[in-house]
């Protein structure tokens, strides 16, 4: 709801209140946080009329060194990060005043990139007081979010240029807060950080050109005192996949400004008479019950406003992708058997990865011929989809539809397609960018897709992006998502139907705005499930775990060497959409069975696992990760490296019914006993040589199952006392409830109310 009372403005969702004022002509912010009265308002403000310091003013006025302005610039007495940095002629000072205000009941979608469904919208108008151009804030209300970005329009003869535009500035008071960032690069995105903040500024910036390279564009403030489930925690994202900067800046006094948007680093955009320039739309997020509440409000307003409504509450599919089981050396053969293998373990979508189409064998050819290899498909794509679909499974393909390899033919008729200012821009994988900001380059990736959609009958693709741009200045990486976002609309019109998941070499576009199309992400190309946890719970800060694409991989970790078992990759790949991703051609007969009953387990808990609400119930070395949706909760406990003597584990669950009974019980898993190495004797009635012919012969038909867990106890002993998790093997004996955990490993919990 958004109401202006006298020279205010009150912003109320859900979970906050945002209340700002005129001040000196200056939109200026009186509170963000939790819910006040409209009558508050008068004595929120603070009388900031005592120059402070070496303070500049103009005569009348207050000094720009105290206000909490809503929009910041250079050069009149403000010297904490400018929100806005401008040029004309040389000239950098602009002095914005509010000028008008109105309200959009339905705001009318001007801003060009990607913009939440629905909401309530107040825009603030300010002038430049010598005239010729116009700064415009924009907040939108949703249920449990506000949404801010800004425009600026030239209203003089010459061209106006934009060094820097952030889409909010934010002035809170400084209490001590700390601020939770997500460094990432390939193969560890989502690496949670919890700084202190520093006075002066603490600036994050990702110019690689692709959201996630180095920071994930969502981070998060929170009070000194906050804990898991209580204190104010603040969250800020952008619906931006391109460069962003996100900047938290301190002064003497008490202010702590936070901003985030488009780079300050080589930005230089020109904007002609009339013209308009739009920043990307930020996203701000509230809850004064601590990162799980954080978490829970991100989830709800990811679901209700982000997620195309298609796929809004639509199952995902469990998928089988053959990448780590055949890279780009496969045959019709072994794709046909692994077709047949993975309908009959219970999976829904097969997917075809890289390596079906032109010459392309390694990552050194064919990027951006995407007609199919005949050889390598024998009989082409149709009749590859009539096979799998005969076998009652989805069918999709893997494209990478922004890039080219110089060894293409797209490239030998095309070479003007390529994105570089330069002669001889760089390679990174061997392969250069696609200017997609022009329009026969948009048509090209559009056709492209909708006749593959068609032809091959595709019921998913996954959508990749494998390198960072180069050779371009950070304003074309503006513009060039303004192209695709084009095309990503255009492509979802014309296929509402299609599944796509987005991946860049995993996570590297781990973003709102790439969301906004595709409701999934492919989260790492490292698929280690204690590596899986660790970024599962600090990226669930921010996103649900519907948009989270997780895959079971081969008991050794393709990028860790780390072997765990496939009950520990499922306890962790479970939440999120579930899929393989290794060969399926070597599981034992014991494996298939066991990933049957994973499968049927997700299938039950599916609902759960993607749209229920995300909690971190983790504690010591423990990764806990819990679902919670109505009366029930899937819970993903995951586990770090095994200490001796062991301490009592006990799992704390704050917020059921305490009047209410609830049942729990662990998934069952099982053990191949030649893991137990010596220990085998053990667990074995008969006296067995560990790797002897006999233990390797009773491995492939027996398999040693986990402890069991089957508890009922009420909401309130869960709260107060904890579950107590069985003991850990720690050397001596070993009952039916004392677990078995190796290092890394994991376990799966069901929590049930019961009547
Ligand atoms: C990227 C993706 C992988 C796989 C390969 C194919 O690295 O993240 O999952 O699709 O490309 O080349």
């Amino acid at each position: 709801m958004i109401k202006a009372i006298g020279s205010a403005f009150i912003l109320t969702n859900e979970d906050a209140s945002y209340v700002i004022s005129i001040h000196d002509r200056r939109p200026t912010l009186l509170h963000y946080g939790g819910k006040v009265k409209e009558s508050d308002i008068p004595s929120l403000n603070l009388d900031y009329s005592i120059p402070t310091g070496r303070a500049v003013y103009t005569e009348g006025e207050t000094t720009l060194n105290l206000v909490p302005v809503e929009a910041s610039g250079l050069g009149k007495g403000d010297y904490l990060t400018p929100s806005y940095s401008l040029e004309r002629e040389g000239k950098t000072v602009f002095d914005f005043r509010y000028d008008d205000y109105w309200i959009n009941e339905e705001p009318d979608g001007g801003n060009p990139f990607p913009r939440p469904r629905g909401g309530e919208e107040l825009v603030l108008l300010l002038r430049d007081l010598e005239g010729q151009a116009s700064l415009e804030l924009h907040y939108i209300v949703y249920d449990h979010a506000i949404a801010r970005y800004c425009t600026i329009h030239n209203e003089g003869a010459r061209y106006l240029y934009i060094n820097h535009l952030s889409s909010f500035s934010l002035d809170l008071p400084y209490l001590g807060q700390k601020g939770y960032f997500l460094s990432s690069s390939w193969g560890a995105e989502g690496q949670a950080e919890l700084l202190d903040l520093p006075k002066g500024e603490l600036r994050f910036k990702g110019l690689t050109g692709s959201s996630s390279d180095c920071f994930n564009p969502f981070f998060a403030l929170f009070a000194k005192d906050a804990g898991p489930n209580h204190g104010d925690a603040y969250g800020f994202n952008l619906l931006y996949s391109g460069s962003f900067e996100i900047s938290l800046s301190r002064d003497s006094f008490y202010r702590l400004r936070v901003q985030e948007g488009l780079p300050s680093t080589d930005f230089h955009y020109g904007i002609k008479c009339n013209k308009t320039f739009y920043s990307p739309i930020a996203i701000l997020t509230y809850s004064d019950k601590g990162a799980n509440g954080l978490r829970r409000t991100n989830a709800l307003f990811i679901h209700s406003h982000i997620i195309r409504e298609n796929f809004l509450h639509a199952p995902r599919p469990v998928a089988y992708n053959n990448w780590e089981a055949t890279y780009a050396d496969f045959n019709t053969m072994k794709i046909h058997s692994l077709v047949s293998q993975a309908a009959d373990l219970g999976v829904e979508l097969f997917v075809l990865d890289d390596g079906w189409f032109g010459k392309r064998n390694d990552d050194k050819a064919g990027l951006g011929d995407w007609t199919v290899n005949k050889k390598k498909v024998i009989g082409g794509m149709a009749a590859l989809a009539d096979y799998v679909h005969e076998r009652g499974l989805k069918f999709g393909l893997w494209f990478e539809p922004e890039m080219v390899n110089p060894d293409s033919d797209l490239y030998r008729s095309h070479p003007e397609y390529v994105l570089s200012e330069r002669k001889e821009p760089c390679l990174c994988r061997n392969q250069l960018l696609l200017d997609v900001r022009k329009k026969e380059v948009q048509d090209f990736i559009v056709k492209t897709i909708v006749e593959a959609v068609k032809d091959y009958r595709l019921d998913y693709i996954k959508w990749d992006f494998n390198r960072p741009f180069s050779d371009v200045a950070q304003s074309v990486v503006y513009d060039y998502y303004l192209g695709l976002y084009d095309v990503l609309s255009r492509i979802c019109r014309e296929c509402p139907d299609t599944l796509f998941e987005n991946c860049a070499s995993g996570g590297m576009r781990f973003d709102l705005g790439m969301m906004s199309f595709f409701p999934y992400t492919w989260v790492s190309d490292d698929t280690d499930s204690y590596e899986r946890a660790k970024m599962q719970r600090a990226l669930s800060l921010g996103y649900p775990f519907s948009t989270f694409s997780n895959h079971v991989s081969a008991k050794i970790s393709h990028q860790l060497f780390r072997k765990t078992t496939l009950g520990t990759k499922f306890d962790v790949a479970m939440l999120g959409a579930l899929g393989y991703e290794l060969d399926l051609n070597h599981l034992s007969g014991l494996d298939e069975e066991e990933i049957k009953e994973q499968i049927a387990y997700y299938k039950e808990h599916r609902e759960l696992a993607l749209f229920g609400e995300p909690i971190d119930l983790s504690f010591g070395e423990n990764i806990v990760m819990g679902a919670k949706k109505g009366d029930e909760m899937l819970i993903s406990f995951c586990s770090g490296v095994n200490r001796p003597l062991p301490s009592l584990e006990i799992l704390r669950l704050e917020g059921l019914d305490e009047q209410a009974s609830y049942s729990i019980a662990t998934r069952p898993e099982y053990f191949d006993i030649r893991d137990f190495g010596d220990m085998i004797n053990h667990i074995s009635p008969v006296k067995l040589k560990p790797d002897g012919a006999v233990a390797n012969v009773v491995s492939k038909v027996y398999r040693y199952p986990s402890e069991t867990t089957e508890v009922t106890l009420s909401g309130a002993a869960l709260a107060h006392s904890g579950l107590k998790l069985g003991m850990k093997w720690s050397g001596s004996g070993i009952s039916k409830t004392s677990r078995i955990m190796f290092d890394f490993a994991a376990r799966a919990y069901y929590l049930k109310k019961v009547e």
